[in-house]
């Protein structure tokens, strides 16, 4: 699945991001295996795998708290590591903690510090990332009462900080309830209408499904399918039949494609609308009962599946 040429043609400076065999090996673990892709500018980016698949190598690398194996990689248009780049990024770990007796404005002014912007900034820049998180009433509370969620948001808050070009999000939603992914999802759409370009490392496939632009699907460090979500899952659809009452039918079937059966469902992939009656009158003609006949859109964890079952090979 290749981009369109013209992501491809992009000098690095005018990506948010581009590596280019991007390796990182720890002792015999590799990482990375030579990691080549591209985020454009203001575009919401998932990067997705299983555990270990190497996406928080990547982000390390990126945001400079890590040295390469091998490989090169620009962000923002600058080599990676840039110290003064640094300041243009924002970034959320998979895990960290504030100190919980501090509140989430002393958080926030902590980072401010940290990130050595100029102190006449921190005011607006605080208030700024406490309205984008919604804890703006929740300031002077320590951190110590927070919940996930709410410690979740503060952590978005402090990446914030400063107004970044590009945030790079380490498993920004999977402490969460529902409810908190779902606020989680609406910041990232928030910094996305700002122009912000995020990069998004996720195991959770529904998230990324609903924000993404485009997806690169990671598996043993390197990069095994990337594009709009529409190119990963194809166009094909899928249809569900409940059926009894028939069996050993298999080879009847097979002219309408690979199919799985569970009980009494059988799933037809990649089978067109345009044949289901056909299929219809075929069950019945063999003697089967039709319950119910179901479309269904193949999703991104179908899909996922699927690629690293063939990674794997
Ligand atoms: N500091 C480290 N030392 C040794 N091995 C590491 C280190 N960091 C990551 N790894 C290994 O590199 C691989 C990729 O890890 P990671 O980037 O954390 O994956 P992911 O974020 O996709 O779960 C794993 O096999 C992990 O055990
Ligand atoms: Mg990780």
């Amino acid at each position: 699945m290749s981009e369109p040429p013209a992501a491809e043609a992009a000098e690095p400076a005018a990506l948010a991001i581009h590596t280019q065999d991007l390796a990182k090996r720890f002792g015999k673990t590799v990482a990375l295996a030579g990691l080549t892709m591209s985020v454009r500018r203001a575009e919401v980016f998932g990067f997705l795998g299983p555990n270990g698949a190497g996406k928080t190598t990547a982000v390390k690398l990126l945001v400079g708290l890590t040295q390469p194996t091998a490989g090169e990689a620009w962000v923002l248009g600058a080599p990676m590591g840039d110290l003064k780049t640094r300041q243009r990024l924002g970034y959320l770990p998979e895990l960290f903690r504030y100190q919980g007796w501090l509140t989430a404005h002393e958080v926030l002014a902590l980072h401010c510090r940290l990130s050595r912007l100029p102190r006449a900034r921190w005011g607006e820049e605080i208030e700024l990332a406490l309205q984008t998180v919604g804890l703006a009433d929740r300031a002077r509370d320590r951190v110590s009462g927070f919940s996930k969620g709410m410690q979740q948001r503060l952590g978005l808050g402090v990446a914030l900080l400063g107004r970044p070009e590009l945030v790079l999000l380490d498993e920004p939603t999977s402490a969460l309830d529902p409810v908190g992914r779902h606020d989680v999802r609406d910041i990232i759409r928030r910094l996305k209408e700002r122009g912000t370009s995020v990069f998004l490392n996720s195991h959770l496939l529904t998230e990324v499904e609903q924000i993404c632009d485009r997806v690169a699907v990671v598996d043993h460090g390197r990069v095994i399918a990337k594009g709009t979500m529409q190119e990963i899952l194809g166009k094909q659809g899928a249809v569900r039949i409940r059926v009894g009452g028939i069996t050993g039918e298999s080879a009847a079937l097979q002219p309408f494609g690979a199919f799985e059966v569970e009980g009494e469902w059988l799933t037809f992939r990649g089978l067109g609308e345009d044949r289901v009656p056909e299929l219809v009158s075929e069950l019945v003609h063999r003697g089967g009962r039709v319950y119910a006949v179901e479309p269904r859109q193949e999703t991104l964890e179908d899909r996922f599946l699927e690629l690293l079952k063939e990674s794997d090979k």
